[in-house]
């Protein structure tokens, strides 16, 4: 798409910074548009001129709703056209970002339920960071469980994020208990670190041993972000379970966010 075309329904923002957790993994954040507004848990699209044309791509956001700037946690795919120009990038440089918000992955749909689980493979755990960020969530839920699975441990990005969460809820007194579980899949766990697929967890029990919650259509409600195959396989077991889909009418136990 042209840039004269694109600025109709994009603003021209700026990168701020970039944090580097590994080669290929990155936080960045960009300038706010004036007046855009979204709720935790949605995506922003934004463009970057490449060879004279936009190209845009959807990234979930990872700060508050009131943050001033806006924040999102990418992998640098190999040979990704969004990515590698990305990946080049310095603060100053232009990003646009799209005037509207995004995805139905919030977590204010859920009109009951005591826990919520969040699963997220690699780059999926960003919605769940903004979620986190939101006081609503930790007064509606007793338990908030954030299951971040990837293949080896130096993606196990933003794992301080999680304890610093953790005390400032319990700093301002909200009740909820948060479980952040980590798991990996190329590389043995420990005590600390899960081994094994969320798909697996799910299936054996790890992830309700690892919490000490039970997981049931009555009280568990679920999201699950990222890799498409990890998201088909988690509905199929929770339908196997007896939830389905969260509707727009009411009911159901789950929503999910497809990456590609
Ligand atoms: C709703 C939604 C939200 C998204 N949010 C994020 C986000 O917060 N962070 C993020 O990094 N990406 C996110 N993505 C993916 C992102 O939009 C792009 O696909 C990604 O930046 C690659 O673009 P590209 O042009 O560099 O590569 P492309 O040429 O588009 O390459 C696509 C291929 O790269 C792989 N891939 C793409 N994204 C990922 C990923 N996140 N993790 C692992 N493999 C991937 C897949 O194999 C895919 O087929 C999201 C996608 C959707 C649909
Ligand atoms: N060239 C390719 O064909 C190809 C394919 C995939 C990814 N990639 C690239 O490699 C990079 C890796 O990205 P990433 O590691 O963040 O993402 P990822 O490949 O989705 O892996 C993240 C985590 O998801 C797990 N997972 C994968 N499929 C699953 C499934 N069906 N059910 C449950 N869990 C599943 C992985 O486990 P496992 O370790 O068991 O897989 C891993 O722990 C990206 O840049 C991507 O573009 C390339």
């Amino acid at each position: 798409m042209s840039v004269d075309v694109y600025s109709e329904k994009a603003s021209c923002e700026r990168l701020l910074s970039v944090h580097r957790w590994t080669d290929k993994l990155l936080t960045f954040r960009t300038t706010r548009p004036a007046g855009y507004r979204f709720t935790a848990g949605q995506f922003a699209r934004l463009g970057l001129e490449v060879d004279g044309e936009i190209v845009s791509r959807a990234y979930s956001i990872t700060s508050a709703e009131s943050g001033e700037e806006l924040e999102y946690y990418a992998i640098i795919v190999p040979g990704g056209k969004f990515t590698t120009r990305l990946d080049a990038m310095q603060p100053g440089d232009p990003v646009w970002v799209e005037k509207l918000s995004y995805g139905f992955m919030t977590a204010d749909r859920f009109t009951d339920g005591s826990q919520l689980w969040m699963l997220a493979t690699g780059t999926g755990l960003g919605p769940y960071l903004s979620i986190l960020q939101q006081k609503d969530v930790w007064e509606k839920f007793q338990d908030l469980v954030v299951v971040h699975c990837v293949r080896n441990r130096e993606e196990l990005a933003y794992a301080d994020k999680f304890d610093a969460l953790r005390a400032q809820a319990q700093a301002n007194g909200l009740p909820a208990r948060l479980h952040y579980l980590q798991s990996v899949t190329r590389e043995s766990g420990d005590d600390a670190v899960l081994s094994g697929r969320i798909t697996t967890l799910l299936r054996d029990g790890g992830l309700e041993r690892a919490t000490g919650l039970a997981i049931d259509a009555a009280h568990s409600r679920f999201m699950a972000c990222g890799n498409p195959e990890m998201v088909t396989e988690v509905r199929e077991i929770l339908r196997e379970r007896g939830m389905t889909p969260l509707r727009r009418t009411g009911g159901g136990q789950f929503v999910t966010e497809d990456y590609w």
